[in-house]
């Protein structure tokens, strides 16, 4: 086999969704995604249920992996996996696995960490997206994390701001459980939004000490109380104005996401920005994006669809980047349920 060429698996379990990717370099030959459905009716994600649908999963999916790929297990040359951030019970399901496939297989085990991965997952090989050129600013917005970072390197990234309190996938699954949306409701809201009038209802726009942090909790509460107030005239506001509030909502979000990433582009001057994680799935924010690309001469990189939401391909991007310099993991590492995008 030529030595250039790496095949790397992949596994993400640091949530809901168990994923098995294969690399061949940076090129994705298989990204199979297991979600998990049982989360709905709880309206959120139970982490003891998280971790038992992991434990069925990983298996048939590693299988399913292996065979889309159409590569034998023996020509693999390391196993990435997600050792934090993320719920501990659902982290230590692939940590444990990995090391297993590791061990078996000869072969050097890589750890990732996800928050990484998330903005990493712009350098897949893929016609549908473009690499950024080095810096540039990430807007990482997912369910657990809202973070702009300065990306300098693979590895060298600072953090600009993060949020306060609630991350931004919270502020859309919490709007759209007042709203009684299934969970997880960001993409409901979004479909709702593009039917509505985003200018219908204002919310207001919260202020944080450090200009490039954000602060979500106190949006959640004013539509509750909104909600609330216009209920007590007529208990079918909801359905009556969905497509309205779902697009004042995600209006007043995206309105956020943007302010503070043009005060990041001003306090750095660097132009080129990206995208990550799974609220980049918005349809509102990828465009704005484009829009700013026009106006404000950005040069802006937005990741393809299966490569915003968590999933195993973009730990495995960042695991051959990993490899790459050599950095391997010992067999005691351990899952980290708490970690910042650089350690
Ligand atoms: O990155 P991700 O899959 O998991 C975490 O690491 O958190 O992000 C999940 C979040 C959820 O809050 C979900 O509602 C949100 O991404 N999301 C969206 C959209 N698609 C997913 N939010 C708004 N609009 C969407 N289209
Ligand atoms: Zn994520």
């Amino acid at each position: 086999m030529n030595k250039k060429i790496k095949y790397i698996l992949a596994i993400e379990s640091s949530c809901d969704d168990t994923s098995v990717a294969i690399l061949k370099n940076d090129h994705v030959l298989a990204n199979v995604v297991a979600n998990q459905e049982i989360h709905a009716k709880y309206g959120g994600v139970v982490p003891e249920l998280a971790s038992r649908a992991h434990q069925q999963n990983i298996v048939p999916v590693v299988q399913q992996a292996l065979v889309q790929a159409n590569i034998d297990k023996k020509n693999l040359d390391a196993i990435a996996f997600t050792r934090g951030p993320g719920l501990m019970g659902s982290l230590l399901v692939g940590t444990s696995f990995a090391k297993s496939m590791a061990m078996a297989l000869e072969i050097p085990l890589i750890a990732v960490n996800h928050m990484q991965a998330h903005i990493l997952a712009h350098f897949i090989d893929d016609e549908l997206q473009k690499k950024p050129s080095f810096p540039f600013i990430c807007l990482t917005i997912s369910g657990g994390h809202t973070q702009l970072i300065r990306v300098n390197d693979y590895f060298s990234m600072e953090i600009l701001g993060e949020t306060i309190d609630d991350a931004v996938g919270e502020a859309f699954d919490k709007s759209a459980k007042i709203l009684g949306l299934p969970y997880p409701g960001g993409p409901f809201i979004d479909t709702y939004a593009q039917l509505g009038n985003p200018k219908a209802f204002p919310f207001p726009n919260p202020k944080t000490k450090n200009e490039l942090d954000f602060s979500f909790s106190g949006l959640k509460t004013s539509i509750l109380y909104f909600i609330r107030k216009k209920e007590k005239d007529n208990p079918n506001f909801i359905k009556e104005n969905l497509n309205d509030i779902c697009a004042s909502i995600q209006y007043t979000i995206i309105d956020i996401l943007m302010r503070k990433l043009k005060k990041a582009v001003h306090q750095t001057n660097i132009r080129h920005i990206a995208i990550a994680g799974g609220v980049s799935a918005n349809s509102g924010i990828r465009k704005a994006l484009i829009e700013a690309q026009q106006k404000q001469q950005w040069e802006t990189y937005i990741p393809k669809f299966e490569y915003t939401t968590d999933n195993a391909a973009m730990i495995g991007i960042t695991g051959y980047y990993k490899y790459l310099e050599g950095s391997f993991d010992a067999i005691s590492i351990s899952a980290k349920a708490r970690m910042k995008v650089v350690e």
